[in-house]
């Protein structure tokens, strides 16, 4: 007999998202859904998933053992971000102002606004206050079904602030529920101190930042911005060499604006992701279907920009690349945090089906932060990471625009989220 020590009763569906990972091509629209299913986990992990009369005959509950009536309920997993941009100060609606006036992305950013601006908030906040807001986030995120996200520094670009951005994302584990997984991104922009000298600040990265984040043990993926203005490909292949021999995995910010080639760059040294690919070329497209590396969609930004221009997601499952979606959560140029709000704009403007949106928010997500292991999924081994939906069927996630559908958030078998409110659990 399975012991358990949490059962998660009757929902009307279990959308398992099971199956061989990434999921590609007609599998991503594979759900692994169990009509009328049960759920039970022991110590945080799930250990079982079937139907009332499997769970009768195989599993037993330990005295005490959280019982939650999933009855009428969808169970899904938690929702991975696989890409934010979590630890920044101050917000940019100045900016977000003169852009509603015409103004663009690009062109404020050239003007010494954007990523530079946050990155004098960052510096100047304090960790207190930078742990404060992360944490704010995070309650936003987790009401919104995030259980696990990425986090990148990248608005400190200096010793100090990255550090500071990286310690503060280690230090909320005892402190939040959300799963925080730290990506090093001093290579987000050439800070204003080294301008005219970037090829310096590119040194530096390499001789000073990255050994140090490394070494300190801080962050487990490193991260580029591969764009015009920002680092040429030239520069993001030496960056993205010494990081992989530091000890990094990599992920790129590729093909956002300019198809230069980033895709294939990250596809050729193994990346764990390309990220956005809204102006990815034919052969980025190749390269992804034909690598490992995931492929993940930020429709918020295309939103949030309010272009015409989306990333080729259709075209991407098509080729057999391992699509995911996140939401790029920043100041500039996506500052929403909603995953639920993710899957919605995946189908309503990336042509994606339901099943597929929720397959790339989730079990494909898991793939792009290393985690296919232990999270993305509902299956005997994982972490009970999982929402309780009130919808009739799941297709209401993205039917039903605008009310909050989630009722329960598990974390590691925990309630973090019951009745939708956040409860006291902390870590
Ligand atoms: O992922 N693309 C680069 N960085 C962010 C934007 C950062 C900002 O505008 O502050 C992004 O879109
Ligand atoms: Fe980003």
């Amino acid at each position: 007999m399975i012991s358990a020590d949490c059962v998660v009763a009757g929902c009307r569906q279990v959308l398992t998202c099971r199956g061989p990972l990434p999921k590609r091509r007609e599998a991503l629209r594979d759900l692994g859904l169990v009509e009328n299913g049960w759920i039970a986990s022991d110590h945080g992990r799930i250990v079982f998933v079937g139907t009332e009369n499997e769970f009768r005959h195989g599993v037993e509950t330990a005295a005490g053992a959280q019982w939650i009536d999933g009855g009428g309920l969808v169970a899904m997993p938690g929702f991975v971000d696989a890409h934010t941009h979590l630890p920044f100060a101050g917000d940019r609606q100045q900016e977000f102002s003169l852009r509603l006036q015409g103004a663009t992305y690009q062109q404020l950013a050239a003007k010494g606004m954007g990523i530079q601006t946050t990155v004098q908030a960052t510096r100047a906040a304090s960790r207190e206050e930078l742990r404060a807001i992360c944490l704010r986030r995070l309650d936003d995120m987790l009401l919104t079904g995030t259980t696990t996200a990425e986090a990148k520094s990248g608005y400190g670009l200096n010793l100090d602030a990255e550090i500071k951005q990286l310690e503060v994302l280690r230090d909320l584990a005892p402190l939040h529920p959300v799963d925080v997984v730290p990506t090093f991104m001093g290579a987000h922009e050439v800070p204003p101190e080294y301008s005219g000298r970037r090829r310096e600040y590119v040194d530096f990265l390499i001789r000073t930042l990255i050994p140090e984040v490394r070494q300190r043990g801080l962050a487990e993926f490193f991260d580029v911005f591969c764009e015009a203005g920002v680092f040429s490909v030239e520069e993001t292949a030496v960056l993205l060499r010494a990081a992989r021999d530091a000890g990094f995995k990599l992920k790129v910010h590729a093909d956002e604006f300019s198809p230069l080639g980033g895709a294939q760059l990250a596809a050729s040294l193994g990346a764990v992701s390309a990220e956005h690919l809204i102006a990815i070329s034919d052969e980025g497209i190749r390269s992804l279907a034909a690598s490992d590396t995931a492929a993940v969609l930020l429709p918020g930004v295309s939103f949030f920009l309010m272009t015409e221009k989306r990333a080729p997601a259709r075209r991407l499952i098509n080729a057999g690349a391992a699509v995911v979606l996140a939401t790029d959560f920043n100041p500039g140029s996506s500052h929403l945090s909603s995953m639920l709000f993710v899957l919605q704009l995946g189908v309503f403007t990336l042509g994606m089906s339901v099943e597929e949106a929720i397959n790339a928010c989730t079990a494909n997500a898991a793939c792009a932060i290393d985690r296919r292991h232990e999270v993305g999924t509902l299956e005997p081994g994982k972490k009970m990471d999982l929402l309780l939906l009130d919808v009739s069927d799941y297709l209401s996630l993205a039917y039903r625009l605008g009310p909050n559908p989630i009722r329960w958030v598990l974390k590691n078998g925990k309630a973090a989220v019951m009745d939708g409110r956040r409860t006291g659990v902390a870590a």
